[in-house]
């Protein structure tokens, strides 16, 4: 007998895969292929040394993606690449420089100066791990069926389908899981316990495919990945007209989760979770008459055959599947002649996610003409189950395939598919708009298809021809592979040994792509180790009546439960003293914490913590900005800047504009969630931290908390109470959920502009309020709206501004600083203003933004004089390397020819401040110790989160000291070497932390050289002033200096929009950035793209939906969706501007971590100005209001045209609708 091995690798999410299915299983970790001290495998060593990896928490994953292609396709194609990280994310790199690093295994290779491909090793297949042989011959005996026993759970893994029978006849309620997809999150997010599992995933007739004569019959265990693989093969083979189901089955896998998910989801899975916005449940439902065997235990003849029809989805994820019953297998039909099938699905973001609404559609006609027969159209997302639209179908049938049938159809979706406002998903116009738009589409691309006769020439037989420029609606959604050009600045004339400004590698990476790097929940158990849990409120305003932790004693493992009457000292806590530690009497937001429970394991502290019940008294909640200005519930300190004089200024004005701007807050999304252990030393009550923290000050204070009960970092406080208590070891590491659930974000602002200006757009007079959304206390609140306020004019000269910033007290969890900290707020509202100018004053918005910008000298509206303004070059630059004049000619020429596809363009500048605008805090200090051996080891106050601090502090040390980087070491930030640092925050981090090495080094030098090198007259004040900045700025006053210098930049973004569905692509970016003379272009650049993807979030994809009661549901990825790989521009060139020298900052340098965030506007408005070329179709040319984020939702509805008025909105205050915009 030969065996035939059939060896596959795939990837798999480790969260969501239970390890008794790994049987048999050979699972390689990153660990597993390379380490730093014998060898990098290639996909280690290519993302590291291309700059790929910067806090490298998603480094592991992404290697193992690119790992997994290689070893099943060694030389792979460009799009190959860019398809096997649909499920990664990163928040840091903006993907570009991985994707860059990783194009040199497709042989794209495009020319990079920020690494040497050269350099790199060749990737070598045969030296690449065999398949276990153990494995190998264990596989070849008899298999057995499986039983693991845990605490709560039994796995049973069955080896034929008999045993299966007879599992399910033993335990009828038992779950069947196979990918563990959606039981896994069930379990992990549901609170769901099911005590016996039964895994069919290896039982050959639930894995079999079988090639009938009406089509491909799937065993119900088939991965989702491996009926693509058998679907491909097939429509390749197949006449066209036999694969229009699989055509549109093979699109809906296109979009289906990632291929984590699809290599080991099954096709049952889908269908018996019966999900709304399943993606394959729609296309099966619509394509006819889909037969499900099932088996039946249970019943005397042991199978049914069902249909998969009008009546299979009985209610919300149900069926009439019965519990016992074993879904055997699936077919997919093949199609006829005369028949047609689509699918469509829109999702808020393309990649690795779920439908908002998901369709699929067939129509069948009499032989020979376009004479509708059969028709089914069936939809996701529209209904708790997928639906039939049974009554437009019927009225459809037997009528022509013309105008006539698209308008009736239309409006009978438009009555049939239709939505309360309020139901859950919200969304509702959006919802029914795209019931509509998708039959759109469907009757196009069949009307299409008819027109032409099988050679493809278009026969008029049938019916009309499609119009031209109504052909691009019909082509599915395509994208080039993502290419870029980086234009850095190469030092002229610097000794080759200098490493200032030179791309070096992060110092991390290489241990980042290994998995050596050691997070801080890496760190191992400490013996006796605790794991606290949070309890926190469900509600967003109530008085506590009681806590009942009882229930959760009762739970193994349980140690004790803290509140706040085990807080030592004081309960209070936060910036400004108005936050608790545990909240006490009264809740105000959902996720504030109320206890915690401690338990000898993680599970056991979670299970506990479910179970504490608390009883409310619940009070009316203030969730948005609109009812606090109703409530005017505000917080105190109300800041103004005001100059000249804005009355004049109007009168004198040709034109005034009123208006609105609402912008969305921004969850950090951070790839570590918040973690800290608290580890007792043995003495004193000595404790010894490790913290995830940006602002290692906190961690200080509360080691004097031991003593002085002071402000404290809350977080922490709760670790240290119950340190206190049980004088153990501590561990807590939020979830994703818990940890946006209790933690604030970016602010949401909502900004109300008057502005004043004249007819060739320039502006004389601006009136603004801007209120922020600060949450349940103050926080950095104040401090963010400072900085909104002094980037009002984002880049422009307004001689006559009166402004007003105020921070509203709502019912949610406080907001706080978040990079750009106000900035981009601020600077988006002026965009706003600016945009509808100058569409008022019939002239091109780069003209009139152009008008406005500032020049060298001019003083701020906060009277800050400008210096080295180098903000025009950057535009001029900007400008020309993007040809905007002549792509602007062409997307004019698009914008003509297209009706229901539409191209926008715009360039936009920035001006950021760099400081901190607290004076003290623009400080920081370096420990700096040289070894006999010439070794340098280097500690600096700055926290390195994937920013490459480090790598830049020891290459100003190199230059600083004259000896090679490699001799210099960085020591883990930690307040017992550098005490006082500041934040790592304001883009300042590197100036100051670099100017305090830079001081160090100079006194070490010193003392090395009895004769001083530079500045020998200088005294001590000298070199203070030169850490501490000459900065302070009064509002009530509007003088002094609240910036030291500022960061420019200008970007131009071209999107297209589908105005049929609002999803929108992003064609091409070009930046300009002044950063300086750089430290570090590739550190630089990726902060410049990684800002710049963060900031496209922000104003076009991230959204937080809140309830009217305050409750957050975006509590996840699932919901939140942070920009993908395939969200990066296709054609993305990033320049640094040359010659600019910055006297303010270490080597000349500037800061760059925040300014470029602001400059992914260029994409919102370029978004919104396709918008108004589709609404000039429909008549519509005045300006018009589009909030941020950019939604597909909002994209669409800006969209008016027929399918939109056939949906109007529901009068607001007549109903209560599922989210609110807070
Ligand atoms: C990150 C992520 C992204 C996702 N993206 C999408 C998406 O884009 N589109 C989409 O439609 N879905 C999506 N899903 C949902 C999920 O992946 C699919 O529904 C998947 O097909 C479920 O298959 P599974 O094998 O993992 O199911 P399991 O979790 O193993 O089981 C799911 C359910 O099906 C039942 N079941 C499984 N097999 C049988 C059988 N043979 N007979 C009877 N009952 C059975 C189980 O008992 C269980 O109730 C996503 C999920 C995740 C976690
Ligand atoms: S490097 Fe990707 S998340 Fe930080």
């Amino acid at each position: 007998m030969t065996l035939i091995y059939y060896f596959s690798h795939h990837t798999a999410n480790a969260c969501l895969f239970p390890v008794c299915a790994l049987h048999h299983v050979a699972v390689t970790t990153v660990e597993g292929i390379g380490n730093t001290k014998s060898r990098l495998h290639p996909a280690q060593e290519r993302i590291a040394k291309s700059h790929g990896s910067q806090c490298g928490f998603c480094t592991p994953g992404i290697v193992m993606s690119m790992y997994t292609l290689l070893r099943n396709k060694p030389e792979p194609k460009m799009e190959d690449i860019e398809d096997a990280f649909q499920g990664n994310l990163c928040r840091c790199t903006g993907y570009r420089p991985i994707l860059e690093g990783y194009r040199t295994f497709a042989k794209a290779m495009m020319s990079s100066s920020l690494f040497n491909s050269s350099e790199f090793q060749p990737l070598d297949p045969t030296q690449e791990p065999i398949f276990p042989p153990e494995l190998m011959t264990q596989s070849n005996k008899q298999q057995k069926q499986l039983c693991f026993r845990g605490e709560r759970v039994m796995w049973i893994q069955p080896t034929t389908l008999k045993e299966l029978v007879a599992l399910k006849s033993q335990y009828p309620n038992a779950k069947l899981v196979v990918g563990n997809t959606e039981v896994g999150i069930e379990m992990r997010l549901k609170n769901m316990l099911y005590p016996v599992i039964i895994a069919p995933a290896w039982i050959s007739e639930m894995n079999a495919v079988q090639h009938t004569e009406t089509g491909i019959t799937f065993g119900a265990a088939c991965t989702l990945s491996s009926v693509e693989e058998v679907l491909r093969k097939v429509v390749a083979e197949l006449p066209p007209y036999k694969a229009e189901v699989f055509q549109a089955v093979l699109e809906q896998l296109r979009w289906f989760a990632g291929p984590q998910i699809r290599n080991v989801a099954a096709l049952g899975g889908n269908i018996m979770t019966a999900s709304p916005i399943s993606d394959l449940n729609p296309v099966l439902m619509a394509s006819g008459i889909i037969h499900l065997p099932l088996i039946s235990p249970c019943s005397t003849e042991g199978k049914r055959t069902i249909t998969m029809d009008e009546k299979f989805f009985t209610g919300y994820r149900k069926t009439i599947v019965k519990p016992e019953e074993i879904l055997l297998s699936v077919e997919i039909p093949y199609s006829k002649k005369g028949e047609y099938f689509s699918a469509f699905k829109q999702a808020s973001r393309r990649e690795d996610d779920i439908a908002i609404v998901t369709c699929g559609m067939r129509v069948l006609f009499q032989d020979g003409t376009n004479r509708v027969e059969e028709i089914k159209l069936s939809y996701g997302g529209m209904a708790p189950t997928t639906v039939l639209a049974l009554k437009t179908c019927k009225e459809l049938t037997g009528r022509d395939w013309n105008e006539k049938l698209l308008q009736d159809a239309c409006r009978l979706l438009a009555g049939e598919m239709d939505l309360s406002p309020s139901a859950p998903g919200g969304m509702v116009d959006f919802r029914r708009t795209l019931t509509l738009s998708f039959f759109f589409k469907f009757y196009l691309t069949v009307l299409q298809k008819l027109s032409k006769n099988h050679n493809g020439t278009v026969s008029n037989n049938l019916c009309e021809p499609v119009p031209s420029n109504y052909v691009s609606a019909t082509e599915l959604f395509h994208k080039d592979p993502i290419s870029c050009v980086l234009l850095q600045e190469v030092p002229r004339g610097q000794a080759v040994e200098d490493m200032v400004g030179r791309p070096l590698m992060h110092v991390s990476a290489a241990k980042q792509a290994c998995g050596e790097a050691v997070y801080c929940d890496d760190i191992p158990h400490y013996e006796n180790e605790l794991y606290l849990t949070l309890v926190t409120s469900t509600k967003a305003h109530a008085k506590i009546l009681s806590v009942d932790a009882s229930e959760a004693q009762s739970v193994p493992g349980f140690v004790c439960f803290v509140s706040a009457k085990d807080v030592p000292g004081s309960n209070i806590t936060g910036i400004a003293n108005d936050e608790t530690v545990f909240a006490e009497d009264v809740v105000t937001c959902v996720g504030h914490i109320i206890g915690a429970v401690l338990a000898d394991t993680q599970e056991h502290s979670r299970r506990a913590a479910k179970v504490v019940k608390i009883k409310y008294e619940e009070l009316k909640p203030i969730v948005t900005i609109q009812e606090a200005i109703e409530k005017q519930s505000f917080l105190k300190s109300i800041k103004r800047i005001n100059k000249g004089d804005v009355k004049k200024g109007f009168e004198e004005s040709d034109h005034i504009l009123e208006g609105e701007m609402y912008l969305g807050g921004q969850e950090h999304f951070y790839l570590e969630t918040h973690c800290t252990l608290a580890v007792p030393k043995g003495e004193d009550g000595e404790m010894e931290l490790f913290v995830s923290t940006q602002n290692l000050m906190k961690t200080q204070v509360l080691r004097v908390l031991l003593c002085r009960n002071c402000i404290v970092h809350f977080g922490l406080c709760l670790i240290n109470v119950s340190f206190n208590r049980t004088g153990r070891p501590v561990r807590c590491m939020l979830d994703r959920d818990e940890d946006m659930l209790i933690s604030g974000g970016r602010h949401p602002f909502l900004g109300r502009y008057k502005v004043g200006f004249m007819k060739n757009g320039k502006v004389k007079s601006l009136e603004v309020s801007y209120y922020g959304n600060g949450g349940n206390s103050v926080d950095l609140s104040y401090g963010v709206m400072d900085r909104a306020l002094l980037h009002l004019d984002n880049s422009y000269n307004i001689p006559n501004v009166s402004s007003v910033g105020i921070v509203c007290k709502t019912n949610l969890p406080s907001n706080t600083a978040f990079r750009g900290f106000g900035g981009p707020q601020g600077m988006m509202i002026a965009e706003c203003w600016m945009s509808d100018l100058a569409r008022k004053c019939g002239l091109p918005p780069e003209e009139v933004r152009k008008l406005n910008l500032y020049h060298e000298g001019d003083l701020t509206h906060f009277n800050q004089k400008l210096e080295g303004f180098t903000l025009r070059r950057c535009w001029d630059e900007c400008l020309s390397s993007s040809s905007y004049h002549a792509r602007k000619k062409l997307i004019e020429e698009f914008n003509k020819q297209n009706r229901w596809k539409k191209r926008g363009m715009c360039i936009i500048p920035t001006k950021f401040g760099i400081s901190f605008t607290v004076p003290f805090l623009n400080q920081a200090g370096a420990l700096v110790h040289v070894y006999t051996d010439g070794s340098v080891l280097l500690t600096h106050g700055g926290t390195e989160m994937g920013q490459g601090l480090h790598t830049k502090m020891i290459q100003v040390a190199s230059r600083s000291l004259g000896i090679p980087t490699s001799n210099i070491y960085i020591s883990e930030t930690s307040t017992n070497t550098v005490p006082n640092t500041s934040p790592t925050a304001a883009s300042v981090s590197a100036d100051i932390n670099g100017m305090a090495i830079h001081n160090a080094c100079q006194t070490i030098l010193k003392r090395l050289e009895p004769i001083k090198q530079s500045n020998p007259k200088g005294s001590w004040e000298d070199w203070v002033s030169c850490l501490i900045p000459d900065l302070g700025y009064d509002f009530e006053k509007n003088e002094g200096k609240p910036f030291c210098y500022f960061s420019y930049g200008v970007a131009c973004s071209e999107v297209e929009i589908d105005c049929l569905t609002g999803d929108h692509k992003n064609i091409r970016t070009d930046i300009v950035m002044d950063v300086g003379t750089s430290l570090n272009p590739a550190i630089d650049i990726g902060q410049i793209e990684g800002a710049f993807v963060q900031g496209l979030g922000l104003f076009t994809m991230e959204e937080l939906r809140y309830s009217p009661e305050g409750n957050l549901y975006t509590r996840g990825p699932g919901m939140y969706k942070i920009p993908a790989f395939g969200d990066i521009p296709t054609e993305f060139y990033v320049s640094l501007l040359r010659d600019c020298p910055n006297s303010k900052a270490v080597y000349s340098s500037k800061a760059v971590g925040e300014p470029p965030l602001f400059l992914s506007a260029s994409v919102f408005y370029a978004i919104k100005d396709a918008i108004y070329s589709a609404r000039k179709d429909s008549g519509l040319t005045e300006p018009f209001r589009l909030d941020s984020p950019a939604t597909p939702e909002r994209i669409r509805n800006a969209c008016v045209d027929i399918f939109t008025k056939m949906c109007p909105s529901a009068e607001p205050g007549t109903f209560k609708p599922w989210s609110v915009r807070v």
